[in-house]
């Protein structure tokens, strides 16, 4: 399907309102290939929306929102060990871990609710309580935009990092993620180390189930439900720093929350940074922080994409000047 001057706003999940000027929407991979092939205009900017979980619109887009809608959750392969699974992009990221946590597999549990859709995961190396996506993600198979020819990129191939893979570097705006297989186990094996699930799961008792429960009810807690508060998760990435600089500020600052990258790095939490400043409930224009987490800025009601950015800058400023850190968003503005 496609639309001009296409509203956006129940396609972000921060809701602000924001027009595209072409938005094409599809569920099969013949349409795709023929919108590309007959009507795309490579002489505009274009944008491949999955959930608009992660997205901040700051102005009407000028240019095509491509936004897939296949659906589709296949085994392609097993063993008696493990199970290969491959899921359409369109398919809502927390569908495909429900269905695993249901069919016995394991290995997605602890990245439940988070929002989004299949197709967005390994651009972003999605990731939660103490697993990424990456640590799933067997292949990715996807369409070049400039001549519809296919390709499987493997793991590896991939180049994952926090947050990041070869689709926000040399791969970037090349080729659209058709559908990703997914690698998981058929036998117990739990990720329980994150700090808050160790606390509320023993691992002698914990089944498939109750981990996704705890982590669900983790979620609920700290951060906005999105279809009753406008939000795009945490806003900023966790910043990671030398770790003589880290040294020298936890003994200035001793509550700072640090985790130890390598031997050199150390990643500092930035809701801690942000919360120390009192920015918790901070409000510019119709933006928020969240009471609750600081690293989630919040649509208060009526925020404009400016006044986001407004607030995101302010906090990056006080951050900088009191830490001499530098946060950036996780979230991509548009
Ligand atoms: N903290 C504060 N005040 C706050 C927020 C956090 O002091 O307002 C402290 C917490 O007490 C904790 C530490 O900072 O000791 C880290 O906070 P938390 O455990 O909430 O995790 P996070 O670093 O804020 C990351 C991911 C989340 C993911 C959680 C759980 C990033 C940018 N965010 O958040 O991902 O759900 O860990 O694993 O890496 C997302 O990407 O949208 C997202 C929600």
């Amino acid at each position: 399907m496609k639309s001009e001057n296409f509203q956006l706003q129940n396609y972000n999940t921060f809701g602000l309102q924001a027009q595209a000027l072409v938005f094409f929407s599809y569920s099969s991979h013949e349409d795709l290939c023929s919108f590309l092939k007959n009507d795309f205009r490579r002489d505009l900017p274009f944008f491949i929306l999955g959930g608009g979980s992660n997205i901040l619109f700051t102005r009407n887009y000028p240019g095509t929102i491509i936004h897939p809608e296949t659906k589709g959750i296949s085994i392609v392969k097993e063993d008696s060990d493990t199970v290969f699974v491959n899921v359409a992009a369109g398919e809502i990221w927390d569908d495909f871990v429900k269905w695993a946590v249901e069919h016995n597999f394991y290995g997605a549990e602890n990245l439940s609710f988070i929002p989004g859709c299949i197709g967005a995961s390994p651009v972003q190396n999605i990731g939660a309580y103490g697993v990424e996506a990456k640590d799933i993600i067997h292949e990715v198979h996807c369409l070049s935009i400039a001549n519809q020819t296919e390709r499987m990129f493997s793991n590896a191939e991939c180049k994952f990092g926090y947050r990041d893979s070869i689709f926000k570097h040399e791969e970037a705006g090349k080729y659209i993620v058709l559908d990703v297989t997914f690698k998981l186990q058929k036998h117990a094996s739990f990720n329980l180390r994150y700090g808050s699930l160790q606390s509320v799961i023993d691992e002698s008792t914990a089944t498939l189930q109750t981990v996704r429960d705890a982590i669900i009810a983790i979620r609920k807690d700290k951060l906005p439900d999105p279809k009753e508060i406008g939000s795009a998760g945490s806003f900023f990435k966790n910043p990671v720093i030398p770790k003589a600089q880290a040294d020298a500020l936890k003994e200035q600052y001793p509550t700072m929350v640090t985790y130890p990258v390598g031997d050199e790095h150390t990643k500092i939490a930035a809701g801690w940074l942000i919360d120390s400043l009192g920015f918790k409930g901070f409000q510019i224009g119709g933006a928020k922080v969240h009471p609750k987490q600081a690293l989630v800025l919040t649509n208060a009601g009526d925020a404009e994409g400016s006044d986001v950015v407004k607030l995101a800058e302010e906090i990056q400023r006080k951050v900088f000047e009191t830490y001499g850190i530098a946060i950036v968003p996780e979230v991509i503005y548009l």
